[in-house]
């Protein structure tokens, strides 16, 4: 079968202004979309430009806008959209374009960092590693699984009214640390969540949710950190 692909072009080191090209391939409904781009950059454009290493769902590096939806390129098939005669794909919203469907991670990697995406234990280092029981591992098990694909914080509605959200990707690193077992900084942690632009602008509209490539439960984690924030700050939380 063919199918039309209309992508977003846009370079802006020559380009004025973005602008959408189309191109036809012949493809099998059982293909993923990456691969048909990857036809599309060897066979017909070498200028067009995308992230991808794994294919596989593990790097996250190919998060993009396909049909209006934020996605991993690898994970969808061509028969995923078999109702449409074109797909579109654009770069993730929300996001600096530096070229085509690629956009800067700076900004979105040091929102992640902020949130202290690291151990940071009390007490001297034990002889070998730190223990964790498989109780205390249940509780990080799903938001363990980010691959910072970014494709929640794309989606996020917030995103685009509060530029300055810190959004669900750096939450969820927020998450899986503030339950570590073996992590000492609660307090602190809760502290930070509990600043006017981190747990609070998110009004759960679900999209992160909805999107999420490794079904992480995003809303429901931001939520969780919002109820213990209230339980163990004084202030009561909402960013006071
Ligand atoms: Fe991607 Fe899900 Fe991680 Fe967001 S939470 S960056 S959608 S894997
Ligand atoms: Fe690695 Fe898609 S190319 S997640």
């Amino acid at each position: 079968m063919e199918m039309r692909f209309k992508i977003f072009r846009y370079d802006p080191a020559v380009d004025s202004e973005p602008s959408y090209r189309t191109y036809t391939v012949s493809v099998q409904p059982q293909e993923r979309i990456l691969d048909c781009l990857n036809r599309i950059k060897w066979e017909q454009d070498g200028s067009l430009a995308f992230r991808m290493s794994c294919a596989h769902g593990v790097c996250g590096s190919d998060g993009m806008r396909i049909n209006g939806v934020c996605a991993l390129a690898c994970q969808k098939l061509v028969r995923d959209y078999a109702d449409s005669t074109e797909i579109t794909l654009e770069p993730l919203p929300f996001f600096r374009v530096l070229k085509d469907l690629m956009v800067d991670m700076e900004d979105f990697l040091a929102r992640v960092d902020a949130m202290r995406p690291y151990l940071v234990p009390d007490g001297p280092p034990p002889e070998k590693e730190r223990l964790q029981s498989p109780e205390d591992h249940k509780k990080q098990e799903d938001v363990i699984r980010c691959i910072l694909c970014a494709c929640c914080t794309g989606a996020c509605p917030v995103m685009q009214e509060n530029p300055d959200y810190i959004g669900p990707a750096a939450l969820v690193w927020a998450y899986r640390f503030l339950y570590d077992s073996r992590d000492g900084r609660f307090g602190e942690r809760l502290e930070k969540l509990n600043e006017p632009n981190n747990v609070w602008p998110c009004e759960n509209y679900f999209e992160c949710t909805r999107v999420c490539p490794k079904g992480i439960p995003i809303t429901k984690s931001i939520n969780t950190m919002k109820r213990e924030i209230k339980k163990h700050l004084p202030a009561g939380g909402e960013g006071k």
